[in-house]
């Protein structure tokens, strides 16, 4: 093994016990979208960098640190996708969907890059699942997409859930927040971070993104943007929260919650889950009335969400609360090499009859193939013995039951209608 080569740090395989898991998620996945009237999108792994610059903004950790990023052969610079938003605005903008109808509501599921430090829920390849809906500006497309959010957690059977809410405002009472952000941090600025130092011109909102204890201290008496909102914000906002009321969704507001990207308008959103540590956020999302246009669209409101598929697992199994399904429905057992012809048969037949079969292929003692049959999770083991294969019938055992009976191999409808799965 010294020599063995192995995975890149922060990198993980899903092994086939997992795999189970995974696939129960993204049923679940789907079968809500589709609840909800989602279509799926899918896009490309890697983009032009610039699609991120100027979606996600240069200042954001994102951008500035953690891209996988580099030079094509013909010069240009291309990036594995940290996040999903920017290139299905850009593959929205590219195929002129804006055009075809006034309302898409698309969703996604698949991997993304981000350079982080690896730990408990943070890796360097994940996955997301996340939805964005084009076209509506109004509180109800906020209030849909927010509501399939928590209903995908908690349908999944996530009991501990922390729904935080947000109104970063639009662009224009933003200007004015900033400007009050400036005068309260400048005769402190010694004191922040090199990099909030840096922020502090080129972007001092995402000073309120730090993690640092001592700059969360400071930022604790900052102005808040919600004393900033325009009426009309305002407004959107408060009817967002009646909304939620209405469906007993229930949330706190954040003020200081900004998100760590810079597309975002109005309403912005987190799931979080105690259950997690460090890394705690399941999903987040928001409005991004102003992204379409930003990456040479004709202006188009929109909102969104992603959540981190890892970290819903991870929650998962801190609440306990996976279901597993077993899915063989037959296992062959062939205790003798005449049988072969016989048992490769029975399993082309039976998986063409729609269950699922494992042919025992490592031609073992009767003894381990009938181990190996119970450990496969399979309801019947279909044995094959010297007699049976002589008399052209087999041993149909119950494996759940116990009870087991002798059928022709001749009459393959008989057996077919005998099984209970
Ligand atoms: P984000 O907050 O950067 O938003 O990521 C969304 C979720 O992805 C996080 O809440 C977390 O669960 C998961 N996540 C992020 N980084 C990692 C990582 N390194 N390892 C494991 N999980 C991670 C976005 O990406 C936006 N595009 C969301 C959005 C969609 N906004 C509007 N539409």
């Amino acid at each position: 093994m010294n020599n063995a080569i192995r995975s890149i740090k922060g990198t993980h395989d899903i092994l086939p016990e997992d795999s189970k898991k995974w696939q129960q998620l993204e049923s679940t996945i789907r079968k809500i979208t589709h609840q909800f009237g989602y279509e799926e999108i899918r896009t490309p792994i890697f983009e032009k960098t610039g699609l991120f610059s100027r979606s996600v903004g240069e200042d954001t950790d994102i951008v500035s640190k953690e891209m996988y990023s580099w030079e094509d052969r013909d010069g240009s610079s291309l990036t594995l996708r940290p996040e999903l938003t920017a290139p299905v605005v850009r593959s929205y903008i590219q195929n002129s969907l804006g055009g075809k109808s006034p309302l898409h509501r698309l969703f996604y599921i698949g991997p993304l890059f981000r350079r982080e430090r690896p730990q408990k829920g943070r890796q360097r390849q994940f996955h997301q699942c996340g939805v964005e809906a084009f076209g509506s500006p109004h509180p109800e497309q906020d209030t849909e997409v927010i509501t399939l959010a928590y209903s995908l957690l908690s349908q999944l059977g996530l009991t501990n859930l922390n729904l935080k809410l947000n109104s970063i405002g639009s662009p224009e009472c933003r200007l004015d927040y900033r400007n009050a952000l400036q005068d309260y941090l400048r005769p402190i600025l010694n004191e922040l971070s090199e990099t909030s130092q840096k922020r502090f011109e080129s972007n001092p909102l995402r000073i309120l993104d730090t993690k640092a204890p001592h700059e969360i201290d400071i930022i604790k008496n900052a102005p808040s943007i919600t004393d900033f909102l325009s009426d009309e914000d305002q407004a959107h906002f408060n009817l967002v929260q009646s909304f939620l009321n209405q469906l007993d969704i229930p949330f706190t507001c954040d003020p200081t919650m900004v998100r760590g990207l810079d597309y975002y308008t109005r309403t912005t959103f987190e799931i979080t889950s105690p259950t997690l540590g460090a890394q705690d956020a399941l999903l987040g999302g928001g409005r991004y009335d102003k992204l379409v246009e930003t990456l040479g669209g004709k202006a188009t409101p929109a909102i969104g969400f992603a959540a981190g598929m890892e970290r819903i697992l991870l929650a998962l199994e801190v609440e306990d609360s996976f279901e597993s399904h077993d899915s063989t429905d037959i296992y062959i057992v062939c205790l003798d090499d005449s049988g072969l012809s016989v048992s490769i048969d029975l399993a082309n037949q039976m998986r063409q009859a729609g269950k699922s079969v494992k042919l025992e292929t490592l031609r073992r003692s009767m003894k381990a193939q009938m181990r190996e049959a119970n450990r496969s999770g399979a309801t019947y083991a279909f044995i094959l013995g010297e007699n049976e294969i002589q008399n052209q019938t087999v041993v149909i055992k119950n494996l759940k039951e116990g009870n087991q009976e002798i059928v022709s191999t001749l009459n393959i409808e008989n057996i077919i209608n005998d099984l209970t799965i």
